[in-house]
């Protein structure tokens, strides 16, 4: 019994601590915000779990201190009585200085948070049930472009994201770069992070924001500026022209359905504003937020069942032959 309960103890030690890292983990800080943040964490947590043990120990020592059988209860000793008042000051001013060291070290931290350096490059996004609207803004707006659900940083250089929300409110927080920030209609909020080495970081809405809110996930790659240069300068051009007859067929398809009501592809007449811009869709790693891996077979998967895959989706569902579904999948998998 005795072994269980230790292999159990052990097992869950294991699992808490699996949460310490990984790509959306506010304790495996991939830049300087985060690490400020994590630092926070852990001295709170030092200091707070010093003090209960503290508590604990003084506790142990009391239950087993006992009073002789024949003591008077209502006796009292004014030199004990002085002493448990000089003790009972101490530790009530202890504890007001501890709370006052904690609250200032919570604040210069938040001071830290939100003084960063002009930024690098600049990103506005809008939040939307349930998907993530990201525009790239440049003073030269022929280099200005929108994308979603996915957005590229060059490692080590300040990026500043303008947060406002088209519905409801969301929250944009990825865990292993930075802290929360609301998405708030009419209302705008930003938030400014540092990478600081490549890789892949996912986010989620951290608002509940209604049916689907656990399937609005975010995925942040950060990459050295060269690559990033190459994926921003791919992402300004206008959609690649279909390839084969196949992705034709799914252009053709593409274009004559209720698709373009809500999708732009930049180079064809598709200019819905409504949905996420599929101009370079297949170069995303995920599709719907983060719900299904990017692969033909997911997009026709989609396609064909979106309130299966992500119930009470804005997506409509459109009749197709399977012949058209193949070929607009085949379309949709070409634009890289
Ligand atoms: Cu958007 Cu929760």
């Amino acid at each position: 019994m005795m072994r269980h309960g230790r292999l159990g103890i052990l097992a869950l030690s294991a699992l808490a601590l699996a949460g310490c890292n990984g790509i959306q983990s506010p304790l495996d800080p991939g830049g300087p915000q985060a690490q400020d943040l994590a630092r926070l964490f852990w001295t709170f947590t030092a200091v707070l779990a010093a003090i209960w043990l503290a508590v604990m120990v003084a506790l142990g020592f009391s239950l087993r201190r006992r009073r002789p059988a024949d003591a008077d209860p209502l006796a009292t000793d004014p030199a004990r009585e002085r002493r448990f008042t000089a003790v009972v000051a101490g530790l009530s001013v202890a504890t007001g200085v501890t709370v006052l060291g904690l609250t200032g070290l919570s604040y210069a931290t938040q001071k830290r948070l939100f003084t960063v350096e002009p930024e690098a490059v600049s990103i506005r996004i809008t939040g939307h049930q349930w998907w993530w609207e990201v525009r790239y803004e440049e003073p030269d707006a022929s280099r200005t472009f929108t994308t979603a659900n996915e957005i590229h940083v060059p490692v080590g250089q300040p990026v500043k994201v303008k947060l406002n929300s088209a519905d409801v409110i969301h929250s944009f927080w990825v865990p292993s770069l930075m802290g929360k920030q609301d998405l708030i209609p009419g209302r705008e909020n930003d938030i400014s992070f540092v990478t600081e080495r490549p890789g892949i970081y996912r986010g989620q809405c951290a608002e509940f924001c209604g049916f689907q809110h656990a399937h609005m996930g975010i995925l942040v790659v950060a990459e050295p500026q060269d690559a990033f240069d190459r994926w921003r300068n791919a992402q300004i051009k206008a959609a690649n022209p279909p390839s084969d007859p196949e992705r034709e067929k799914g252009q053709q398809a593409f274009l004559s359905k209720p698709c373009i009501m809500c999708h732009t592809v930049r180079g064809t007449p598709a200019s819905g504003k409504v949905g996420p811009e599929l101009t370079h869709v297949a170069s995303r790693w995920y599709l719907a937020a983060g719900t299904l891996p990017m692969s033909r077979g997911n997009l026709a998967a989609w396609i064909i069942d979106p309130h299966g895959i992500k119930p009470g989706v804005n997506m409509p569902l459109i009749k197709l032959e399977p012949d058209e579904l193949n070929a607009i999948a085949a379309f949709l998998e070409g634009l890289k």
